[in-house]
């Protein structure tokens, strides 16, 4: 099919939820897209950070081809070899704790089983979350996701959330009442436009936390499995919540969402009152196994660190050499530019050039690229992304 026909059926029959880019994406490999025409690219995206081991990584692959050919389908009413190795695995690299396992298909269904956990566990109806803060869009997670752009449309949303400002350990203090059953936050906010937390800001919601008898809940969606320089953010500063909410990159690019908890804080879910069709399906835990095994043998997260800095260090110039650029900052390969105007016409710009790029906000530039990602691709973006800023530059100054 040629690509004027692919674009105009989906255009067609698909909901019109999707800011498309105009090129069709046949095939993926490491950190490289091809488009239908052959022409080549550098993926900043990871399909919105998915493919953090790269993508079509042979081990995936290999492992989802031999699972296939034995079992895809298993509900979590009978038991599977391969969900027992997945949830060994697991347990295995989650935060020290944090042991009992819920085994949805997306990060928003992560976070609702987070929110529904908190509930039960703590009886109380109070769950607080920050401004900036993403977590996904169905309602129970739409409910602590800030945005009003994505909230709108669609209340009256669940009762009893409510969002103190970012990462200010005051107002998160003044703000729980003895109806609080927990605070929910991303280490690093990814859709918020990749803001950092102050230095000592995670441990200390940990203690208020503890102090009040209010559980946390880390969305780690975005920036878990090494993508930050470690498996998990919540280490570079040392912080274990309560429950811990995975997806994106856990599965080698397959939908995947994982909740982790304490035990006795799982423990108070009975038979029924949180399911999941397709959760923890053989084929999904087979290409996860698979993919915690490549993140571990191939030390990615620590390889997220060095190639980080490296590419942190190289985009740093580009702030020095343009004015439009207001702050790059980020945290292993969780990279952010926040630029002086909308970011749109840059994100089509870069991809006729051979670099595909996110946004995070009007103004923002996110950068999620596989942990694979080589250094002679980051130079080439980085001398990209100097051209465009720099025409750019030009462009406003002339008008
Ligand atoms: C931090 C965070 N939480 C939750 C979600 C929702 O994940 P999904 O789109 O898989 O539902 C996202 C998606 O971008 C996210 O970044």
């Amino acid at each position: 099919m040629i690509e004027e026909e692919i674009m105009r059926i989906e255009k067609k029959f698909t909901a019109n939820v999707y800011w498309k880019r105009p090129v069709v994406i046949t095939e993926g490999h490491g950190a490289i897209v091809w488009d239908i025409s052959g022409r080549q690219y550098i993926d900043c995206t990871s399909s919105y950070g998915v493919c953090i081991i790269g993508h079509s990584h042979p081990r995936i692959v290999d492992a989802i081809s031999e699972q296939a050919k034995k079992l895809i389908s298993c509900h979590g009413s009978f038991y599977s070899e391969t969900r027992s190795k997945l949830l060994q695995k697991i347990a295995e690299i989650a935060p020290k704790g944090l042991s009992k396992v819920f085994l949805g298909n997306s990060g928003a269904e992560a976070v609702e089983c987070a929110i529904k956990l908190a509930r039960k566990f703590a009886r109380k109806p109070e769950i607080i979350a920050m401004v900036g803060g993403f977590h996904g869009k169905t309602m129970g997670a739409l409910s602590a996701t800030w945005n009003e752009k994505y909230r709108k449309p669609f209340k009256p949303l669940i009762p009893g959330f409510k969002h103190v400002p970012r990462y200010n350990i005051q107002k998160l203090r003044a703000a729980i009442t003895n109806k609080t059953a927990a605070v929910i936050v991303e280490p690093i906010q990814g859709e918020g436009g990749i803001r950092m937390p102050p230095e000592n800001f995670l441990q200390e919601l940990i203690e208020i936390c503890h102090e009040r008898e209010v559980l946390s809940i880390f969305d780690e969606v975005q920036t878990g499995f090494g993508r930050t320089g470690k498996m998990f953010a919540c280490e570079h500063w040392d912080a274990t919540p309560d429950i811990l909410c995975l997806a994106k990159s856990v599965a080698g690019g397959l939908p995947l969402g994982i909740t982790i908890a304490m035990d006795e804080v799982m423990s108070s879910f009975d038979v029924g009152e949180h399911t999941s069709t397709f959760g923890g399906n053989p084929l999904v835990c087979a290409g996860a196994c698979a993919a915690i095994d490549v993140l571990l043998e191939e030390r990615l997260p620590e390889r997220a660190a060095r190639m980080g800095s490296y590419f942190l260090d190289k985009m740093k110039t580009l702030a020095d050499r343009h004015m439009i650029v207001r702050e790059i900052r980020g945290l292993g390969l969780m990279i952010g530019i926040e630029l002086r105007f909308d970011v749109l016409n840059i994100l089509l710009k870069s991809m006729n050039r051979g670099v595909l790029l996110l946004d995070a906000g009007r103004n923002i530039l996110r950068l999620l690229p596989p942990l694979v990602i080589q250094k002679e691709h980051i130079d080439t973006t980085v001398s990209v992304l100097d051209a465009i800023l720099g025409e750019e530059e030009r462009e406003r100054l002339r008008d």
